[in-house]
């Protein structure tokens, strides 16, 4: 019976554990380099944010950029490669995928967090390029 118990202790402190570490990658960015290099941006983009990775580039050249991938969620329109792309990148950690999210930037309720410290997408890049 002992052994039981313990076994059930061990479980639950793993899941307690897994489920904390989710949280602190859910922490709340404090900073525009913050977002760029811990939510995929970087994939992409480069520093300045005016220039593309390979990949990137391969990405604006099949036309899945974030104003298209975002204009295709909005419109409940996000399929096949274009969706994969869309939960790949992380996009899904802020935006809704299926369109339905708050606001016009479509955010869920971590995005709406990110949102109240200004560094969702264009406010990231506002403070890379310095103009903030
Ligand atoms: C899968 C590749 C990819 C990822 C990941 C990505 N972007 Fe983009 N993004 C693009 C491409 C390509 C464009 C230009 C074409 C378009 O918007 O459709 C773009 C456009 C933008 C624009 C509009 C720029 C303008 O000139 O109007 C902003 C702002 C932006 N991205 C910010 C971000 C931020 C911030 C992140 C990370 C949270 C991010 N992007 C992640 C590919 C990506
Ligand atoms: C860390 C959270 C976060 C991630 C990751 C993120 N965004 Fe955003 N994004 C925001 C927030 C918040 C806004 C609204 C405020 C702003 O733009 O500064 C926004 C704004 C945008 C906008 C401009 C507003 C609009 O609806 O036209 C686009 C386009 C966009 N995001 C697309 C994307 C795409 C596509 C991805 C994935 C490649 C992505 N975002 C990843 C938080 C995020």
């Amino acid at each position: 019976m002992r052994w039981f118990i313990m076994l059930i202790l061990m479980l639950g402190c793993s899941t307690l554990k897994s489920k904390r570490g989710k949280e602190i990658h859910k922490d709340v960015p404090k900073s525009a380099f913050e977002v760029f290099n811990n939510f995929q941006c970087n994939r992409c983009h480069k520093l300045p944010p005016t220039d593309f990775t390979d990949y990137g580039k391969d990405i604006l050249s099949k036309g899945y950029g974030c104003i298209s991938l975002q204009t295709l969620a909005k419109q409940h329109k996000l399929s096949g490669e274009a969706r994969r792309i869309f939960v790949e990148s992380g996009c899904v950690e802020c935006h809704d995928i299926n369109g339905n999210g708050f606001g016009k930037a479509n955010l869920n309720e971590f995005g709406l967090k990110v949102q109240d410290k200004d560094l969702g997408c264009v406010g990231t890049f506002k403070r890379l390029l310095g103009e903030d």
